[in-house]
């Protein structure tokens, strides 16, 4: 489903004294089928703009294109259900997320939600327990017992069990260690690629834009400063460094070998092994 932002300003609290103006006049297109990973500092909009995909904020101005639908301040009836249905959200905090007794109930609340039988959805339940690497030992428990990684899994099977065309992921993998993280990662992306499913992903995580995204929306302020390949976004390091945001270690690593050498027109190396393979080159190149 292709998605298509137009104009969208979000302002939370309007009218009021604390009206805050949360985004600024979007425009984006992010084609069906792809990955796209969403970058920028704490309160930067992040959350606001993903929210808006499914509906559950309305724009205050202009209009949104997820698909078939469309999303705006005005429109009067939409069938949420069947938004929701093809579009599924995982809220930041997991606790948003989770709301059930135990964790079967919890998974199979979208599948049931949305027609399948109780037969069905169980199965659903397992499937994505599985792909989120937790044991069926868990389904009776209760969600809010579990430790921050496996609530986290539990919800990430939740939104994953109806099997949506997109996933919107806030932040899916801030409670899960270094290697969880690159576990859920790759069952993101082949997500994606066997099922065709458009991914919009916010991370704090350079690392997650450089090895997992078609695409990369840079925000800050509720605006859209940069927008691109990982080569045309992370090119823009005076700008990134002005927003706060880091460059990728690889990236940063190979920049201060070259600057401590005087070296010119080094390669954007994105990976440790990319890097660790041009510096021994260069050691090869002095030592003969
Ligand atoms: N429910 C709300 N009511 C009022 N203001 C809000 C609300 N939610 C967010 N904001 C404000 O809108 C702006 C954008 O917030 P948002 O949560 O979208 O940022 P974010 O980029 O997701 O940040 P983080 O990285 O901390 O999750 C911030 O200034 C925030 O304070
Ligand atoms: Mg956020």
């Amino acid at each position: 489903m292709d998605i298509i932002f137009n104009n969208v300003s979000h302002s939370y609290m309007k009218g009021t004294s604390l009206e805050k103006k949360a985004l600024n006049q979007l425009n984006i297109s992010i084609p069906s089928g792809s990955f796209t990973v969403v970058i920028g500092k704490t309160g930067s909009g992040k959350s606001t703009f993903i929210q808006h995909v499914n509906g559950l904020i309305k724009p205050t101005e202009g209009h949104i294109k997820v698909g078939q639908y469309r999303l705006s301040a005005k429109e009067k009836r939409m069938d949420m259900r069947s938004l929701r249905q093809d579009v599924a959200l995982l809220f930041q905090y997991p606790e948003h997320q989770l709301f059930e007794e135990t964790v079967e109930r919890d998974i199979c609340f979208g599948p049931l939600n949305f027609g399948l039988s109780a037969e069905e959805a169980k199965v659903r339940a397992l499937e994505s327990l599985a792909l989120v690497g937790l044991p069926e030992t868990i389904l009776g428990d209760s969600p809010f017992h579990l430790s921050g990684g496996q609530m986290r899994r539990v919800a990430i099977a939740g939104v994953l069990a109806s099997r949506p065309k997109v996933l919107l992921l806030d932040e899916p993998t801030a409670s899960l260690d270094p290697q969880g993280s690159q576990e859920i990662m790759d069952m993101f992306k082949e997500y994606q690629r066997t099922n065709g499913a458009t991914i919009i992903l916010v991370t704090h995580q350079m690392e997650h834009a450089v090895n997992y995204a078609d695409s990369i929306i840079v925000m800050n302020d509720g605006e859209i400063v940069l927008n691109g390949d990982r080569d045309q976004v992370f090119g823009q390091s005076a700008i990134l460094q002005s927003l706060g945001l880091e460059l990728p270690d690889s990236l940063r690593f190979i920049k201060k070998f070259a600057n401590a050498f005087s070296l010119a027109d080094v390669p954007s190396y994105y990976q440790r092994d990319e890097v660790a393979s041009y510096i021994a080159k260069y050691i090869r190149s002095k030592e003969g």
